[in-house]
């Protein structure tokens, strides 16, 4: 890697670290740097670009580490500061970048600043760093609106002296005012806080959240659903949150290179673009895909779609399959309804409802390969998630006592929460946790893991991990421009594009073999029998003809 490439991140395969289900290297259950950093080499083979992290901040982990106690600092119990710089230089000898997670919209109950809060009266300026409102009625014992929060109950908390404050996830992560200047300077700090130690990009958080305004008058949720969110809503999406990231991008300019950021920012999609220009955060989550079905017109649609938008923005397209708020793709893709795209977090909810679902596991597997083949193959930057490369499903059976997520304790009986993609990763297929650390894990992992271990798939030329290899490894010599032309097929159920440089992706999304199109085969999501590519199955090949 050259360090000063400013362009880096444009067609960067980035990989999501859920630091404490990853790697635990002292033995206490929980991921840590330490482990991460020994699992660099493997990183290093597997052929990623950076590794973003999710938070390793001090936290109570109300919301896995999504609550921050304090932005500047590393939980003692996944390492120290010192650990942090050396995971950084680790990872950046071995060629990879670094992106960190920003969560701005709220904080935890236990930063200083809402400790400080609540020690200090109504109308003071502690408070006003955050969204206190008065309650309603007699007492003021009412919520001042009846809002629900993202994770299910209510969205305000009384606070014992009438006021009660905004908290759009758990009741452990209070919302920020920001229109408040000194929430705004700190975010800068922690931005050039983590620059400087090297930190290559940020991925921010909820970052369509942070500027809302609330009138005196509140409406209710009815209402607030209803309203469109074309700029003016009360909390989504407003225009003037482009303000807060024209502010940033000073700060990532002053960098050489500049910093990065994407944006997590579930909006309407002809207004991802903002997120992702130049001026703004430089690039943007799109989420199509993972809310998509497994379905030729669907993929080809979003695919055309998401490039425009990339043109429009300046910046490149995004894919993701999976990620630590949805169920694991091969999971989805193996659940006999199909994924509703309306919902908030795609297929999250799927698994509801306490019903164990019908899950066509080898299915499930099989298209996930092959969609994964796919996106691997679209031009503009690809995130992963830990143990996709392995092809790990949901762990749909984590017992309601070892659950973790609030969205499940939210949600009694209704919403399984997310831990069943949080499960600490199976490096061998035998030793206490699957070789995760070598005292347990901190959410229990099921017996299946063995077979789909690093250590049982690593020399097994037809696993999961092998083709992830296989495609990385070819994604870095054949990468070409931020353009694809569709080729012509024949099956409505195939899509096929060529790259430049003379390389095609062929997919078949239906139930019967087609024709394999001609040309070397470079990698297949699966085997390919007599030159047909069967059903459900994706190819790259190397072409010399005319398309
Ligand atoms: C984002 C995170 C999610 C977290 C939420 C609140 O959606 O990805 O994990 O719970 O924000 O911070
Ligand atoms: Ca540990």
């Amino acid at each position: 890697m050259t360090r000063d490439d400013a362009d880096w991140w444009r067609q960067a395969v980035v990989y999501q670290v859920y630091p404490r289900s990853f790697a635990d290297a002292n033995a206490d259950g929980i991921g840590d740097l330490r482990g991460i950093r020994s699992r660099v080499p493997y990183l290093r083979r597997l052929g990623v670009d950076a590794v973003w992290l999710s938070p390793f901040y001090p936290s109570a982990l109300a919301d896995g580490g999504y609550d921050v106690d304090d932005y500047r600092d590393v939980d003692p119990r996944l390492g120290t500061l010192d650990d942090f710089d050396d995971l950084v230089a680790e990872l950046h000898a071995s060629g990879i970048r670094i992106i960190v997670d920003i969560v701005p919209n709220h904080t935890s109950n236990r930063h200083a600043w809402f400790v400080e809060a609540l020690a200090s009266p109504r109308g003071s300026a502690a408070r006003n760093r955050y969204i206190f409102r008065d309650g309603l009625g007699e007492g003021r014992t009412l919520p001042p609106a009846d809002w629900t929060s993202a994770f299910g109950g209510p969205a305000w908390e009384p606070v014992g002296d009438g006021q009660w404050y905004l908290h759009y996830f758990a009741t452990e992560q209070p919302d920020l005012n920001w229109d408040n200047r000194e929430v705004r300077d700190d975010f800068l700090t922690t931005l050039r806080f983590w620059s400087d130690r090297g930190v290559d990009g940020f991925r921010i958080d909820v970052a369509h959240g942070l500027a809302k305004r609330l009138d005196d008058e509140l409406p209710d949720q009815a209402a607030l659903d209803a309203l469109p969110r074309d700029g003016g809503h009360p909390l989504w999406d407003r225009d003037e949150v482009h303000e807060i990231y024209a502010a940033w991008r000073a700060v990532f300019d002053s960098y050489s290179p500049p910093r990065t950021a994407v944006a997590e920012a579930w909006v309407d999609t002809p207004r991802r673009p903002r997120y992702a220009s130049r001026e703004g955060l430089g690039q943007a989550f799109n989420f199509d895909l993972l809310e998509a079905p497994f379905d030729a017109g669907a993929f080809r649609r979003i695919v055309d779609a998401n490039l425009a938008l990339a043109s429009e923005s300046g910046s490149s397209t995004t894919w993701v399959l999976s990620n630590h708020d949805v169920v694991r793709h091969a999971t989805r893709y193996g659940l006999p309804e199909p994924v509703d795209p309306r919902e908030k977090h795609g297929a999250a909810w799927l698994l509801s409802g306490g019903v164990h679902p019908v899950l066509d596991a080898d299915g499930g597997l099989r298209r996930a390969r092959a969609a994964t083949l796919f996106m691997l193959g679209l031009p503009g930057s690809a995130y992963l998630y830990q143990g996709e490369e392995l092809g790990l499903h949901e762990v749909a059976d984590i017992p309601p006592i070892e659950r973790q997520d609030p969205a499940y304790f939210r949600n009694p009986g209704v919403d399984v929460g997310r831990d069943g993609c949080r499960v600490p990763i199976p490096w061998r297929s035998d030793g206490t946790s699957f070789g995760f650390g070598s005292d347990g894990s901190h959410l229990p992992q099921p017996a299946w893991f063995a077979e789909l271990s690093v250590e049982a798939q690593q020399d097994a030329p037809d696993s999961t991990l092998a083709l992830y290899r296989r495609a990385l490894e070819l994604r870095r010599d054949l990468q070409g421009s931020e353009r694809l032309a569709w080729s012509p097929t024949e099956h409505d159920d195939v899509v096929r594009f060529r790259r430049d440089g003379g390389w095609e992706v062929v997919i078949n999304f239906g139930a019967a073999s087609v024709p394999l199109p001609a040309g070397e085969v470079l990698v297949a999501s699966g085997p390919l029998p007599d030159g047909l590519l069967p059903a459900e199955t994706a190819a790259w090949l190397r072409v010399t003809s005319a398309p």
